[in-house]
C-alpha cells in the first residue's frame, strides 16, 4: 500500500487541510503498533512521533529505530519531531528508518551551544539551517521547522519564504513533556506567520484539547499534535473530530487570524 502523502500547500491564500497528529507519546509504548493502528482506524491524519535526547530537553525517549520497527505495521505519515542537540546527526537514519517528516528546532539547528540561535536573524537565512533543509530534502522527507515558545517567528521566516520548509511547529508548550497546560500566549506567533504565508502548514503541539482548540484554530493552526487529549480520552475518534471541525470553521469563517 502506498503511504500516505502530506496536504499540499496550495501555492495561493487557501489555508492547507486540517490535519490531526495524535502524538505517540502518550501511547502504550509497549503495544505501540496496536496503539497506532487504532488512532488510524479512529481518524487520525498523521501519527507524531516525539524524539528527544536528554539534551536539547531534560527527557528521552525514542529514536530511528523505533520508526524503523513502527513503519514495519503502518503506511500512516510519520511526523518525526527533533528535540535534539545537533540535528543534522539524524538525518539519514531517519529517512532509512521511513520517516515522512523531520521537524528540527530552530534553536538546535544554529550550532551546538545553547546560545547559537542568537546567531539567526529576521533578515537573511542562516547558512547551516540551509544546508540542513536541504539534506532534510535531499534523503526524501518533508521539512519542519519547531519553534519554542520563547523564540520569535520572525526568525523562521526567510526560510519559508526561501521555500525551504513545508511546516512550521509553533511549540505551544516548552518541549520535553507530554501532559502540560497550553500556552494561550504562544498562538500569536501562528497567527503572525498564518497572515504571512496563508497557504503554509502551520503544526502546534502541546496542550492541545477540545477546550484550547479554538484559540489555536482562529490563531491559524491546521496541523494539531494531541497527545494526552487524545490517548487518554474514551472516545478518541470525538475527540479528534472536535479538533477537526475547530480547526476547519476557522478557516471557513474569512476572519483573519488572531
Ligand atoms: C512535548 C511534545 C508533545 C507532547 C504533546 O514536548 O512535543 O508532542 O507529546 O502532549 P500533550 O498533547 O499531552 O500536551
Ligand atoms: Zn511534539
Amino acid at each position: 500500500m502506498a503511504r500516505v502523502p502530506m496536504p499540499k500547500r496550495s501555492a495561493g491564500h487557501d489555508r492547507p487541510a486540517a490535519t490531526i497528529a495524535p502524538s505517540i507519546l502518550s501511547a502504550d509504548f509497549a503495544r505501540l503498533a496496536e496503539e497506532c493502528k487504532r488512532m488510524v482506524d479512529l481518524g487520525a491524519d498523521w501519527l507524531h512521533v516525539d524524539v528527544m535526547d536528554g539534551h536539547f530537553v531534560p527527557n528521552l525517549t525514542i529514536g530511528a529505530p523505533v520508526v524503523a520497527s513502527l513503519r514495519k505495521h503502518t503506511d500512516a505519515f510519520l511526523d518525526c519531531h527533533l528535540m535534539v542537540s545537533n540535528p543534522e546527526q539524524w538525518v539519514k537514519d531517519f529517512a532509512k528508518a521511513g520517516a515522512d517528516m523531520y521537524t528540527f528546532h530552530l534553536e538546535a539547528a544554529a550550532g551546538p551551544g545553547p546560545d547559537d540561535w542568537h546567531a539567526l536573524s529576521p533578515d537573511a537565512p542562516h547558512q547551516a539551517v540551509v544546508d540542513l533543509c536541504h539534506g532534510i530534502r535531499a534523503a526524501h522527507m518533508h521539512v519542519g521547522i519547531a519553534i519554542k515558545p520563547s523564540t520569535p517567528p520572525e526568525l523562521v521566516a526567510p526560510y519559508v519564504a526561501e521555500g525551504l520548509v513545508d511546516m512550521v511547529l509553533v511549540m505551544t508548550v516548552e518541549p520535553g513533556f507530554g501532559g502540560q497546560s497550553f500556552m494561550p500566549q504562544a498562538v500569536a506567533k501562528a497567527a503572525f506567520l498564518r497572515n504571512k504565508f496563508p497557504d503554509l502548514n502551520i503544526q502546534v503541539d502541546g496542550g492541545l484539547a477540545p477546550n484550547t482548540i479554538d484559540r489555536a484554530a482562529e490563531a491559524g493552526a491546521n496541523v494539531i499534535v494531541a497527545g494526552s487529549a487524545v490517548f487518554g480520552a474514551a472516545d478518541p475518534a470525538a475527540v479528534m473530530k472536535t479538533l477537526k471541525s475547530s480547526v476547519a470553521t476557522a478557516a471557513s469563517s474569512g476572519k483573519p487570524a488572531h
